[in-house]
């Protein structure tokens, strides 16, 4: 699905609800999601993969907003973790532990602790000392088998960004082969942990359907391996990764994933599970930012902003490119332009040589496509405090899900110490 902004009168907006006017009212920098997105995207998964068991889980990382994880637990997703604090968010959102997936490469002892204590779904294990770390926790704590999976790193390039790949056999995540085999063999020599899953997650803004195939042939061998050796195995997690378009190119649809992973899960006979971060979210999300200056460079405008790499991070960190349009509409020529945050860094710009109006001090600019991986990424870097969130209902009402941080907030714990 494109962005659900779009301009009416001259304002550019959703469902009657102008931007500019939730700049005014909220200030900037402002993440403006509009719900009735999420839930078309929700439903688009659910009914391109409705001819096989699957369950969907929501990735927490994507966007990890406590009122956002409130009402995705209303429609029964499941939840995919990666923390400790992503799984108390999870919990505080009502979350029951049998819908937790619980994945990570480096969890820690308290956070395995914490995990083995919840009773989540699974937790997905990624190395052998892992596997040995909970069946000693296990023993430790008593009580019934814990449920684990295996994180198969399958050894296939995702053919996204070489930033967020990570099947790769060199990449840090997941089992490969040597691995497997041991952990498989100690997983299921152990009473304390229950074998329930294989996962295996390739990377993420995967636009080729090839690596979700040659993937899942690996985890589909793997499964059958782990059958045959008596692994009571009920799902396989073939993870998230479904890109969406960012700059309006045509990408696959979701009944294309469904097409290239259904076929494969079929012969196993065990249910399918999806842990899926942008493609849920992505869409549905825009960030607004408000000029300060427009600066005279060769060649282009350059407007510095008031949102920069600490309240989206992508474009400085992996060269992202997300559309940006301002708020009020405009039918003059476009220059290109880049767009630059306050932050003292050279790589802080959300967009460069974008084509766009002549921008003067206070317009207003929308980056869209900023549902995932905006307000998680965000960080207080020069002491910047974070930005606030508001989401448009099905009703058309705005109501504000995170207040914008203040300079107090940033500094409380700071304060301990220094007023000590
Ligand atoms: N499952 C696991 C184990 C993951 O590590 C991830 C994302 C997902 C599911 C969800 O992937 P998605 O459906 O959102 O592609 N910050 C980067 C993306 C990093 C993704 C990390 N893992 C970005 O802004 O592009």
């Amino acid at each position: 699905m494109a962005t659900p902004f779009d301009y009416a009168d001259g304002q550019l907006g959703v469902d009657g609800v102008s931007l500019a006017d939730l700049a005014s009212e909220f200030g900037t920098p402002l993440y403006v999601y509009h719900r009735p997105t999420i839930h078309a995207q929700l439903a688009a998964v659910r009914e391109a993969f409705d001819d096989y068991p699957t369950r969907v889980c929501y990735s927490v990382k994507a966007n990890s907003n406590l009122r956002l994880i409130k009402w995705l637990n209303a429609r029964e997703v499941g939840f995919d973790v990666v923390s400790a604090g992503e799984l108390t968010r999870a919990v505080i959102a009502g979350v029951p532990a049998e819908r937790v997936v619980f994945a990570g490469v480096g969890k820690t002892e308290a956070e395995l602790r914490q995990a083995v204590a919840s009773k989540l779904w699974m937790i997905t294990l990624e190395s052998v000392e892992e596997a040995e770390a909970v069946t000693r926790l296990a023993e430790a704590m008593g009580g019934s088998a814990v449920p684990v999976a295996l994180r198969i790193n399958p050894d296939v390039d995702a053919l996204t960004h070489p930033h967020i790949t990570t099947g790769r056999g060199m990449d840090k995540f997941g089992l490969i082969p040597a691995e497997f085999e041991a952990a498989l063999s100690w997983v299921l020599e152990r009473p304390e942990v229950e074998l329930v899953g294989l996962h295996m997650h390739l990377g993420s803004q995967i636009t080729d359907m090839r690596p979700y195939e040659e993937g899942l042939q690996e985890v589909v061998r793997c499964a059958k391996q782990a059958q045959e050796a008596g692994a009571p195995l009920k799902w396989i997690n073939a993870g998230g990764g479904f890109g969406i378009s960012y700059g309006g190119e045509s990408v696959p649809a979701v009944a294309d994933f469904a097409a290239a992973i259904v076929p494969q899960m079929r012969p196993t006979g065990v249910e399918l599970v999806l842990e899926l971060g942008r493609f849920l979210v992505g869409p549905a999300g825009c960030l607004l930012t408000t000029v300060l200056y427009n600066k005279p460079r060769p060649a282009r405008q350059l407007a510095i902003v008031d949102g920069g790499m600490t309240t989206l991070l992508r474009p400085a960190l992996y060269g992202a490119e997300h559309r940006v349009l301002p708020v009020e509409e405009h039918h003059g020529a476009l220059e290109p332009t880049d767009v630059a945050g306050p932050i003292c860094e050279s790589t802080d710009y959300l967009a460069r040589r974008h084509p766009l109006p002549r921008l003067e001090s206070g317009a207003t600019l929308a980056i869209l496509d900023t549902g995932a991986y905006g307000m998680s990424m965000a960080s207080h870097y020069n002491s910047h405090p974070g930005p606030a969130e508001v989401w448009i209902t099905e009703d058309g009402l705005v109501e504000p899900i995170r207040r914008r941080e203040t300079i107090e907030d940033l500094l409380t714990i700071d304060m301990e110490a220094f007023e000590a």
